[in-house]
């Protein structure tokens, strides 16, 4: 077969023709979406990552393009020359870029053929999803994944052009490196070199970008891939990537207002959409009191109420008890949901049970402003009184309590409180709401491992106000920390960081790693901190999510070229598999029985 390459150019993208071309020659290539023969006359529709063109072929015009034609299928590769004409009255497509002109070809290459497909390549249509992760390459074709990829290249395009011009340096960092602390599990990569010895791929450079600051780099940036082995959900992937941001001798309200300064420049390139900082911010505490949890999405209300004031002496043992140990009842007011069914109620209690809660007792207000509720018996008529107005409780509405401790109630309520707006559909996903959360405590405590944890990381600085209760009560002290939440999801979070190394080698004590372990674990960084470190602070977002919002897509892994499974597969390649005896015995490594691969 000739090489039609050598003699001709594609002139233009598929999805850019339209009828500002009417007249004019073009050559097109790419892939056949479909083939229509109205017996005489073919029509192709033609695909490409632009969009889809419709390519006329008539016999009697150009009787060797007919012949070529007739020989096309699906997914075929070809390409093709011809004049842009209008469509004919009545068959003008206005749900296409280019649905008001057809291309009459007169030339007519196939490039190379294609098997039968596994699955159609349309948006439409309902293909497992284990199907599509086999054919990733295929299922890629398809116009709606396309979309996703392309918007995220114009949101890193965005990323770069904004924080060059803030001043920042792309710098790499390793990936054959040591563990860093971000709280899951490392990936491990065996040293042949040093049989025995293993680098951590890195769950951020955390370390790293701090280094760069001790450095003298000022400010870095890194779109960087991290891996964490952790349970997978909907929203995370053993490897994802970050927007990662380091700065120097900067505050944290500083670090805030550039990084919105960020989101408003992406919101503006990529969506057009003006967003206005700066940002609403809240609390941790108020967070965690108003909507249960620290990513709430704060576009409806549905707030949370804390009625434990109220119910501690109440009849209802449940309550009562809970209060006396020291836990929390809540509640929400469903507004106007009387009419939910005793099916539709249960199911919401199985709902808060994923997170633990022992229950939910609701109560429906009824016309007359009387309670209807199994455990209406318990309540005196003032106590009766006190909720209905802590709650704003009017006929028609139905409340959901729940009781336990701290975390539980919040947590289950919290959850609640998102699944009630989306069966009420109370959030309209064109809309973008931004949060700061901040004031987090440095520590939370490890009920399993009975000691402190950091709670962002061990190198996040405390508020200067409350560094004096650093030994006394290290539960009460908060870190210079914060998180950005997005229509409830958590798209980053940073901080400012410790630069001296009396703070840290304190918040070590603090986590319960001696000295010895420091030493072992981050020597480079502590004795980094006694060369003269900058006052440094900054922050990672999450690409995969940010993208994931931005193009409304429900799993991180409609935005991810070659994403995992939940089982942190990759079911095209294989991944993870079996490697040779030759290649542990290199690394020696001996397998013991139980590792039999599963994938
Ligand atoms: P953090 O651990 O909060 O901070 O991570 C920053 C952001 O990365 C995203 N993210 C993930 N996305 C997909 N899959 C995952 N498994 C996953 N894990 C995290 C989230 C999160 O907000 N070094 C610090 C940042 C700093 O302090 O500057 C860090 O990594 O959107
Ligand atoms: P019981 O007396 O256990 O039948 O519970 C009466 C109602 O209270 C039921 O609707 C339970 O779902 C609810 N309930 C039980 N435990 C809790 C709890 N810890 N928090 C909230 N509601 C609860």
């Amino acid at each position: 077969m000739k090489d039609f390459l050598t003699e001709f150019t594609r002139s233009h993208y598929c999805g850019h023709i339209n009828s500002s071309h009417i007249g004019e020659e073009v050559c097109v290539m790419g892939w056949v979406q479909r083939r229509r023969d109205h017996g005489g006359l073919i029509f192709i529709d033609l695909r490409d990552r632009e969009g889809i063109l419709q390519l006329a072929l008539d016999p009697e015009r150009d009787p060797e393009a007919h012949a070529v034609a007739e020989d096309v299928r699906n997914e075929f590769v070809i390409a093709a020359r011809g004049t842009v004409s209008p469509r004919p009255e009545g068959t003008v497509n206005p749900n296409m870029i280019t649905g008001e002109v057809e291309i009459e070809i007169h030339q007519l290459v196939i490039l190379n053929k294609a098997k039968t497909t596994p699955f159609m390549i349309d948006d439409f249509a309902d293909i497992a999803e284990n199907l599509r992760l086999k054919f990733r390459y295929l299922d890629l074709r398809r116009p709606s994944v396309q979309k996703n990829i392309l918007l995220r290249h114009r949101i890193v395009h965005s990323v770069r052009e904004y924080l060059n011009s803030q001043n920042f340096l792309d710098i790499e960092t390793p990936i054959l490196t040591k563990s860093t602390p971000e709280g899951a599990r490392d990936y491990l990569v065996p040293s042949r070199v040093h049989p025995g010895s293993f680098y951590a791929l890195p769950q951020s450079p955390q370390i790293f970008k701090q280094l760069l600051m001790v450095a003298g780099f000022d400010r870095y940036y890194q779109v960087v891939r991290c891996f964490r082995d952790e349970d997978l959900r909907a929203d995370r992937q053993p490897e994802f990537t970050q927007i990662d941001c380091e700065l120097s001798f900067i505050n944290r309200d500083e670090v805030m207002a550039i990084m919105e300064g960020l989101m408003a420049y992406i919101f503006k390139q990529v969506m057009e959409i003006d967003l206005t900082p700066p940002f609403r911010r809240m609390t941790y505490a108020e967070a965690l009191d108003r909507y249960g949890v620290d990513n709430p999405d704060v576009r409806f209300g549905l707030e949370l109420v804390n009625l434990s004031e109220i119910v501690k002496d109440t009849g209802f043992k449940v309550f009562k008890d809970v209060v006396a140990k020291g836990g929390l009842v809540k509640a929400i007011n469903a507004k106007g949901c009387t009419t939910f069914s005793r099916k539709e109620i249960d199911d919401l209690t199985e709902f808060v049970k994923i997170y633990g809660a022992k229950g939910l007792a609701w109560v429906k207000m009824t016309e007359s402003g009387a309670w209807q509720s199994p455990i209406e018996k318990f309540f005196k008529p003032e106590e009766l009184a006190a909720i209905n107005q802590a709650l704003n409780a009017e006929p028609g509405d139905l409340l959901f309590f729940v009781a336990d401790n701290s975390k539980i109630a919040n947590e289950a309520l919290g959850r609640l409180r998102n699944q009630l707006a989306s069966k009420l559909n109370l959030v309209n996903s064109t809309d973008f709401s931004f949060v700061w959360i901040t004031d987090f405590p440095l520590l939370e405590w490890d009920e399993e491992g009975k000691r402190y944890a950091a709670m962002h990381h061990p190198f996040t600085a405390p508020m200067d106000e409350d560094l004096a209760n650093m030994e006394s009560s290290p539960e009460k002290v908060r870190a210079k920390a914060y998180d950005l939440v997005l229509n409830g999801s958590e798209i980053g979070g940073g901080s400012i960081r410790i630069h001296s190394p009396e703070v840290q080698s304190l918040m070590f004590k603090l986590l319960n790693i001696g000295p010895e372990e420091a030493e072992a674990k981050f020597g480079f960084l502590l004795q980094a901190l006694e060369y003269g470190a900058p006052p440094h602070g900054g922050i990672a977002f999450g690409l995969d999510r940010l993208v994931m919002l931005l193009t409304g897509s429900e799993s991180i892994r409609d935005v991810i070229p070659f994403p995992k499974t939940q089982r942190a597969a990759c079911l095209m390649s294989s991944a993870p598999d079996n490697v040779s005896e030759e290649q542990l015995r290199e690394l020696s490594i001996r397998l013991t029985p139980r590792a039999k691969p599963t994938v």
